[in-house]
């Protein structure tokens, strides 16, 4: 392997090499925003260049684990078709509009919560994978079908994430038939009465190409992006307001509102680590040459708080949100970002609300930092004098 002359090279302030990872960490909030705005410094795949993003299964089958991840739209050709007709159906009005059907869903999981276990698994998830559901709106009867499959995509992305790109017979064999149970739903939703607005946007995008796979990858690719970082968010949120009994009375007596509570906790704990950028062409839009291929990492917490430091999440957060990274920054910035918002903050206020009596086992906590996306490994809880161990 050649080493980059970035390695030995008098870096700018707030440039840092990792030697162990051979990638250029960017800890400025000003040399952050150049990486997300340059055209020369790109996401994963230099759209129009490879041949292989988007590549379609052969008729009558379903894509590998490798094709799927490569028909992301994200990486695909059609990224700007895609980008401004999905950007129509997330604005803030449009899912400010699921808010009334968020809290009530929020209410159904706080009462179908046992007396002890896991917040993650027995709140979090069935909550946040179910208010995802209704965005993309899928019928509830779809919804336990539909569950298992977000499963296997969360863990199939987190394996991606370490490295792994080589799969056993079973897990190929599991990935085919949730690959063509989800093409099916996504040929019934796209054919049925919906009239979601993800809906009318997919039914857009299902005319540019016909076969159907490219909206059923979408589907596949908004059950990773819209529910693993959320469950993530509000765990550490839930973490951090069952350790202080302030930041939980501060949302009993709405003296904080819980998305502006949340927005600080995330400000300060953002759930990917870092954003990744690729240098495509050679560049020095950071003041020193660049060499093509460079792996940029903005470091998201350091970011988040380089011009003004943590506060107590009590008082909301200090900063506006076009200063925080945490849901990215440019034309990548998350599509999800205002419903991420309503649905953290209906699920928190109404588990505060809805168990006063619940505890969460603090020290038994566990968070992964590891991995770019964290990884919530036990959320230990108890509603009541039960013990928690
Ligand atoms: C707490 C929850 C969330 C966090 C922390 C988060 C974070 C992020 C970040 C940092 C990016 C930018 C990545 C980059 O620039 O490379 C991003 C992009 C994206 N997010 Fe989210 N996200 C969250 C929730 C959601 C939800 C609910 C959805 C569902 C619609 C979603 C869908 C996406 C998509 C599709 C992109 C790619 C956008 C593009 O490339 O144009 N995210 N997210």
């Amino acid at each position: 392997m050649t080493t980059s002359p970035l390695a030995t090279a008098d870096l700018p302030a707030g440039l840092q090499w990792d030697a162990d990872r051979s990638r250029l960490k960017v800890r400025d909030p000003r040399l952050a925003e150049i990486v997300l705005r340059d055209p020369h410094i790109i996401t994963g795949v230099d759209h129009g260049k490879s041949d292989r993003a988007g590549a379609l299964p052969p008729p009558g089958q379903a894509p590998t684990i490798t094709q799927f991840f490569e028909l992301w739209y994200t990486v695909g050709e059609h990224y700007h078709v895609f980008n401004t007709e999905l950007r129509r159906a997330f604005t803030a009005r449009t899912v400010g509009s699921f808010e009334a059907a968020f809290l009530d869903l929020a209410d159904r999981c706080v009462t179908a919560m046992p007396p002890r276990g896991d917040l993650a698994r027995d709140y979090l998830s069935p909550y946040f994978m179910h208010s995802t559901f209704l965005v993309i709106g899928v019928p509830e009867a779809e919804w336990p079908r539909l569950t298992k499959v977000a499963r296997l995509v969360i863990h199939l992305f987190k394996q991606q994430l370490l490295g792994v790109t080589e799969y056993g017979p079973r897990e190929a064999s599991a990935f085919a038939t949730s690959m063509r149970y989800l093409k099916h739903l996504t040929d019934q939703l796209l054919t049925g009465p919906g009239e979601e607005p993800f809906l009318l946007a997919a039914r857009q995008l299902a005319r540019i190409d016909p076969s159907t796979w490219p909206i059923a990858a979408l589907v596949g690719q908004l059950l990773m992006a819209g529910i693993e970082p959320m469950i993530v968010g509000s765990s550490i949120a839930c973490r951090d307001i069952w350790s202080a009994p302030h930041l939980r009375d501060a949302i009993l007596r709405e003296t904080v509102e819980p998305t502006d509570l949340a927005e600080e906790v995330l400000r300060q704990n953002p759930p990917f680590g870092n954003i990744f950028r690729f240098v495509s062409e050679p560049c020095d839009c950071l003041g020193l040459p660049l060499p093509a291929g460079t792996i940029v990492a903005i470091d998201v917490a350091v970011v988040n708080l380089q011009r003004t430091a943590a506060a107590d999440p009590a008082h909301g957060c200090p900063v506006r949100p076009s200063e925080v990274l945490t849901f990215g920054k440019g034309t990548h910035y998350c599509l999800g970002a205002h419903s991420a918002r309503i649905q953290i903050a209906a699920g928190v206020r109404q588990l505060v609300h809805g168990r006063p009596e619940l505890r969460i086992d603090v020290a038994g906590t566990r968070i992964d930092t590891h991995n770019n996306l964290k990884e919530v490994r036990s959320i230990p809880y108890r509603i009541g004098d039960e013990n928690v161990d």
